[in-house]
Formats: C-alpha cells, sequence, structure tokens
C-alpha cells in the first residue's frame, strides 16, 4: 500500500535542531517570515502487522527536511527562474531514494513551489519530470439532454438544468511529463506553454456560456467530466514540449474530474 506525507520548511534557513514535530507551517517558518515550501514523500510498502506502519513517518519528515531540502536549497534556492527545479529535484529524489526508511519503498517527491505549480519525480517515469500547473476560469453551463422533455431533464440533472445556466468558477491543472532540457533545466517551454493553455483553453472558455460559445458543446453536455475531455484534445495538439498527461478540471471545491492519454485511447 502507499503512503503519503507532507512537510513544510523554509527556502532559505534548515529546521532549527530542537527538531520540532512536523507543525502546521513547519519550522522555521512557523514564526518567521519566510518562503515556505512545502515537499511531499510517497512510499509503498506493507503495513506492519503490530504497528500497522508502512514506515514511521517522522523518518520520512527527517528524509525530506534534512535530505531533499538541502539539495533544493543548494541547487534552486537562490534561481530566479523554474529551470533550476527539475534538475535539482532529481537530484534530490536519488539521494532520497538512499535515505528512504528500509521498510518503504520510495514512489514519488513532490516540490509544491507555489499553490500554482508543482514539480513531480516519480520512479517509474525514469528520468522524466512531471510539471504541474494550475490556470482558472469561469463560466457559465447548462446541464441538459434535448431529447428528454424538460421534466426529464429536470429529474436528471436537478438545478443544474435551468434554462437560464448557471455558473462556476473552474480550476485546471495541467500535468506535463518531460525530460530536462539540458541547456535551460526546464521539461517544457514555460512561456510557450502557459501561452499554449491561454490561447487555447482560458480565452476561448472564460466568461462565456459553454453550451452557446463553445463549438464543442454544441451537442455535447458540458459537465466537469466533458469540460476534462475537451480541454485535454485541445491542448494535445498544441503543447509543443513533454507529454500531455492529466487534466483535472475542479468545478467546485468537491468535485474534479481527470482526463489523460489512457482515456483519449479508449475513446
Ligand atoms: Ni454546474
Amino acid at each position: 500500500m502507499k503512503l503519503m506525507r507532507e512537510t513544510r520548511c523554509s527556502s532559505t534557513r534548515p529546521a532549527s535542531a530542537a527538531r520540532p514535530v512536523n507543525t502546521w507551517a513547519g519550522d522555521p517558518t512557523a514564526d518567521r517570515f519566510e518562503q515556505f515550501w512545502t515537499l511531499q514523500a510517497v512510499v509503498e510498502g506493507a503495513a506492519d502487522p503490530q504497528t500497522g506502519y508502512v514506515c514511521d513517518v517522522r523518518e520520512l519528515d527527517v528524509m525530506l527536511r534534512d535530505v531533499v531540502a538541502p539539495l533544493l536549497r543548494e541547487y534552486c534556492g537562490s534561481a530566479d527562474d523554474l529551470g533550476a527545479v527539475a534538475p535539482a529535484l532529481c537530484r534530490a529524489f536519488e539521494a532520497a531514494v538512499g535515505a528512504c526508511p528500509v521498510a518503504a519503498t520510495l514512489c514519488s517527491i513532490t516540490f509544491v513551489v507555489s499553490p500554482f505549480t508543482r514539480f513531480e519525480v516519480h520512479v517509474k517515469d525514469g528520468a522524466m519530470v512531471r510539471l504541474t500547473r494550475s490556470f482558472e476560469f469561469s463560466a457559465a453551463h447548462r446541464l441538459y439532454c434535448d431529447r428528454l422533455s424538460d421534466e426529464e431533464n429536470r429529474r436528471l440533472f436537478g438545478k443544474c438544468s435551468n434554462p437560464h445556466g448557471h455558473g462556476h468558477n473552474y480550476v485546471v491543472e495541467v500535468t506535463v511529463c518531460g525530460t530536462i532540457d539540458g541547456a535551460r533545466g526546464t521539461v517544457v517551454d514555460l512561456p510557450a506553454f502557459d501561452r499554449a493553455v491561454q490561447e487555447s483553453v482560458i480565452l476561448p472558455f472564460d466568461h462565456k456560456n459553454l453550451n452557446i460559445e463553445c463549438p464543442e458543446f454544441a451537442e455535447l453536455n458540458p459537465s466537469v467530466e466533458n469540460i476534462a475531455r475537451v480541454i485535454f484534445q485541445r491542448l494535445v495538439r498544441v503543447i509543443e514540449r513533454g507529454e500531455l498527461l492529466n487534466i483535472r478540471v475542479w468545478e467546485t471545491p468537491k468535485t474534479y474530474a481527470d482526463y489523460g492519454p489512457n482515456d483519449a485511447s479508449a475513446g
């Protein structure tokens, strides 16, 4: 089974010798004005029959705080562009494999750089790094099947079938996977990637009525599942570097849909 542990730490200063527990903000950022990094490790193993633990999460805290964070500070702590992150995370992942608790196998490490950008190294990806960027748009839609009566639509979709539509603030997480560009360190050309998302998804969808103004939804119900699929289809044509690995669309903080290459090949 898999276990995830998150540690928060300062981007510039190591944790104090006092070794606090893994608090809400992490040491020393809990009471200081510091840039705050979030690191996550996923490990896999069997739960011990007596303790019920795959491993002691305090050992994962030590691995993230004392092995991963110092390497990230060394290689990208003072960098002013994201190109330094992917190579640094690959180095840190290699070191973390050696420092992982013996009972567990390290599957991945995620470096949450900001609420809108995260990098991940997964053991199964080989030398590739995953990058996820978050974007937002607001749009109106109506869930409705024109072959059904108004009454049947109301029964099937409830208030989501209101004839005048309703709106959501959608959050789109775009994940790409790629090898590191030796010269620039990036897995994608970030300005080109952001431009592709902006031009192919955000501008056509933001502040629009999806049913009326987006051609894909003329016949297709704009459910969050179908919105994820349409965004994948739009982006897979225009992302120039890296493989488009997943589109996650959050319709509300309680609902998201994922769509990826396996879904596309399944039709
Ligand atoms: Ni809705």
